[in-house]
């Protein structure tokens, strides 16, 4: 099993999702998911797993896309220093 000490950055910008309030979501951490921002399972062997988190309210949000920030599975600005 290899382990993966640095994300793999899917893009250097957020994604903007709509979300559904009261509904589960999985933040992929590892960054080789086929289905960003979302977890698909690629994670698998890497070390890294999903952040699982619920949706507060109903509406867009931006979830990091670059998988470096410090407050997952939102975007907090640190793409820009990548
Ligand atoms: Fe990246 Fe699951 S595919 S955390
Ligand atoms: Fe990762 Fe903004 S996309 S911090």
């Amino acid at each position: 099993m290899s382990e993966q000490r640095e994300p793999h950055i899917a893009q250097k910008s957020p994604y903007a999702v709509e979300l559904e309030a009261g509904k589960q979501y999985f933040w992929c951490a590892c960054g080789l998911s086929k289905n960003q921002p979302f977890c698909d399972g690629s994670h698998k062997g890497t070390g890294f797993s999903p952040t699982g988190f619920t949706a507060e309210k109903s509406g867009t949000v931006y979830l990091c896309g670059c998988k470096h920030t410090a407050k997952p599975p939102y975007c907090d600005g640190t793409h820009t220093k990548l």
